[in-house]
C-alpha cells in the first residue's frame, strides 16, 4: 500500500482485494438519508460499502449503488448474517434481493450468537453457491476464531471488530494476522466519542489534519481496513482524505497509549460485550 493511493487495498485469503477505507452505514435509517450517504461516498471515491441485515437499510444501499453508474464489479459490497436467523444461505438470498445484486463481495457472521461455529457451514454454502465471494466473521474473539478455524473448510477472510486507539485490542489483531485473517475496524471514531479527546486533538492540530482523519489513519497504519460511518457528505469526503499523510512514530505511540483494553482481545475491558 502506498501512502497516497486512495484505492489502497488489503489482499484477502480468497485473493480478493478489500479497500482500506469504506463507508459503514450502521444506524443510518433506510431511505433517502442512507441513499445519499452511499451516493456521496461513491462519488468521493469510496469503493467499499458495509451494511448488514440487522441495519435494515440494504435496499437503500442497493439503490444508491445501482444509480451510481459505477460497474458493480468495481464496488466491494459487504453484508452480514443476522445470527438470530437460522440459515445464512436463505438469508443471503434475501439480502441479495434487497440489494438488487447477484452477489456480495463479503458476507460476515455479525456476532457469534449461540457460539462461533454453528452458522459456518451455511456461510460456506453461500460461498459455494457464488452468492458470497468471501465469507468472514465479526465480533469474534481470538478464542472464537481458533474454534472456527478447527471446523472450517473455507477459512474466514475478515474479522470485523470494534477498534480504535481506545479499543486497541492488539492481541486480537495479532491472532487475526497469524491466521491470515484481515482485521477490519468498525467504530474507528468511537461512534464520535473519541473525536474530542485532547491527545487526538493535539495530534490533529500538529499534523494539520482533523481528529477523524488522525483516528482513521492510525487504524490504517495498524494494518486494518477501516469503515467510518457518516451521513454528512463533507465528513464522508474528509474521512476518505487520509492517503497523503503518515502519522509519525511519536504520534502513533501517543495514540497507542490511549488504550483501555490493556491490549487484551476485548473491546471493552471493563464492560460487557454489547452482543452478549
Ligand atoms: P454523522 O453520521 O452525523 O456525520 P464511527 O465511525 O466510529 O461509528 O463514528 C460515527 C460517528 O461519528 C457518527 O455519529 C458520525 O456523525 C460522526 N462522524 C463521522 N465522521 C466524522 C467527522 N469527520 N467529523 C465529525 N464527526 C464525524
Amino acid at each position: 500500500m502506498t501512502a497516497n493511493n486512495a484505492q489502497a487495498t488489503r489482499t484477502l485469503l480468497n485473493g480478493a482485494e478489500i479497500p482500506v477505507v469504506g463507508l459503514g452505514v450502521w444506524q443510518v435509517p433506510d431511505g433517502r438519508e442512507c441513499e445519499r450517504a452511499v451516493s456521496s461516498a461513491l462519488e468521493s471515491g469510496y469503493r467499499l460499502i458495509d451494511t448488514a441485515q440487522a441495519y435494515r437499510n440494504e435496499s437503500s444501499v442497493g439503490r444508491a449503488i445501482r444509480s451510481s453508474g459505477i460497474p458493480r464489479e468495481e464496488i466491494f459490497l459487504t453484508t452480514k448474517f443476522y445470527p438470530g436467523s437460522r440459515d445464512p444461505l436463505v438469508e443471503v438470498e434475501r439480502s441479495l434481493e434487497r440489494l438488487g445484486t447477484g452477489y456480495v463481495d463479503l458476507y460476515l457472521i455479525h456476532w457469534p450468537k449461540g457460539g462461533p461455529t454453528w452458522a459456518w457451514s451455511g456461510m460456506e454454502r453461500a460461498s459455494e453457491a457464488g452468492l458470497a465471494r468471501g465469507i468472514g466473521i465479526s465480533n469474534f474473539s481470538a478464542a472464537e476464531l481458533q474454534e472456527l478455524l478447527k471446523v472450517s473448510q473455507i477459512p474466514p477472510t475478515v474479522n470485523q471488530i470494534q477498534f480504535s486507539p481506545f479499543e486497541y485490542r492488539r492481541s486480537l489483531v495479532e491472532a487475526c494476522a497469524d491466521a491470515g485473517v484481515v482485521a477490519q475496524a468498525y467504530s474507528p471514531l468511537g461512534t464520535g466519542r473519541h473525536l474530542g479527546d485532547p491527545v487526538v486533538e493535539r495530534i490533529a492540530s500538529a499534523t494539520g489534519r482533523t481528529p477523524a482523519q488522525v483516528l482513521i489513519r492510525w487504524a490504517i497504519q495498524k494494518g486494518l481496513s477501516v469503515i467510518p460511518k457518516s451521513t454528512h457528505s463533507e465528513r464522508i469526503v474528509e474521512n476518505f482524505d487520509v492517503f497523503d499523510f503518515e502519522l509519525d512514530e511519536d504520534s502513533v505511540s501517543a495514540l497507542d497509549s490511549l488504550d483501555t483494553t490493556d491490549q487484551t482481545p476485548d473491546a471493552l475491558a471493563r464492560t460487557q460485550k454489547w452482543w452478549s
